[in-house]
């Protein structure tokens, strides 16, 4: 079994790096367009084997698709991240080239590999993704709203004074600033709403903060963060080639679920062997409802951006 890994930068090493330490596969390729960079990554990461104790193979290749044939998985983390100020938006003209040439090169020599798109804007380059390719919808995943839902327990455990691992929580729509939609009326501690233990002041505060959560981090470290989207995409990734069936939000190509039709936007998925297995149909209110209609809105601007530049 092999992973691929495109983007040796933070948040591709770092996927790399969480792959290898779950074992998930015998074989981790990490490739990136400039020269040594993955190879002196993953040589890196081979070192620590004899003291973390595990036993998947990790090589770095420049450009070099022939050596990620026969992917059961692969991650794309090509293109530019964010500087401090910068939406993700902003990155579609540069990154919009890069995710098409990485998805066809895979495809080339993986064609039964599954998806995983994490360049930003990531829910564009995901339908890019998906319609330069062709892919069967269920094999092109989209990670943000994993990486978000993730931010989303974080927030609420610090208010809560409550372990991130009893609180489940997610966040639905689009993986931008203001497209995020958390869902603070479903998550519960252990079961019970967080809603009982919450202001609606402290409940307006952890929704904002969850929504600027990564550019928070961009603003402090001076480009975008890699440790918890990293952790993310590992964890999508672990969810298919163990065959967990884990609900994660990622984003999906939609066809009438939650209302939508021919886009990509975060919704609860089940994650299995071949990909996306089901989208898990949540009963929104009005003001939920009338959220994802806006966050799917500014996604299908962007998507018309595509058309604009060439790239679709
Ligand atoms: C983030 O939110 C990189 O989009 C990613 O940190």
């Amino acid at each position: 079994m092999k992973i691929t890994v495109v983007g040796a930068g933070a948040v591709g090493a770092t996927t790399a790096d969480n792959i290898v330490r779950k074992e998930l596969a015998e074989e981790v390729v990490l490739l990136d367009i400039k020269e040594g960079l993955a190879e002196g990554k993953a040589q890196d990461m081979s070192q620590t084997a004899a003291l973390l104790g595990f036993d998947s193979k990790i090589i770095g290749v420049t450009n070099d698709y022939a050596q990620t044939a026969g992917s059961a998985v692969a991650v794309i983390t090509s293109g530019i991240p964010r500087k401090p100020g910068m939406t993700r938006e902003e990155l579609i003209g540069t990154n919009a080239n890069i995710v098409r040439n990485v998805a066809e090169n895979l495809l080339k020599h993986s064609p039964e590999v599954i998806l995983v798109v994490v360049s930003n804007p990531m829910d564009t380059m995901t339908y890019l993704a998906l319609k330069a390719t062709g892919l069967p919808k269920h094999r092109i995943i989209g990670m943000g709203g994993t990486l978000d839902s993730s931010r989303f327990r974080y927030q609420l455990s610090l208010r809560l004074g409550a372990s991130p691992a009893d609180l489940n929580a997610i966040v639905i729509g689009g993986h931008g600033d203001t497209t995020m939609i958390p869902l603070i009326k479903h998550a519960t501690w252990n079961s019970v709403p967080v809603t009982q233990f919450l202001s609606a002041e402290e409940q307006q505060q952890i929704v904002a903060d969850t929504m600027v959560g990564g550019a928070t981090l961009t603003k402090l470290i001076g480009t975008s963060a890699w440790y918890a989207p990293g952790a993310s995409s590992a964890a999508v990734v672990e969810s298919i080639i163990r065959d967990q069936k884990k609900l994660f939000t990622a984003s999906v190509y939609l066809e009438g679920e939650y209302g939508q039709h021919d886009i990509n936007l975060g919704v609860p998925v089940v994650l299995g062997k071949t990909g996306w297995e089901r989208i898990l149909d949540l009963p929104l209110d009005e003001e939920e409802k009338a959220a994802f209609a806006k966050s799917a809105d500014a996604v299908r601007n962007m998507n018309n951006v595509l058309k604009e530049i060439g790239a679709l």
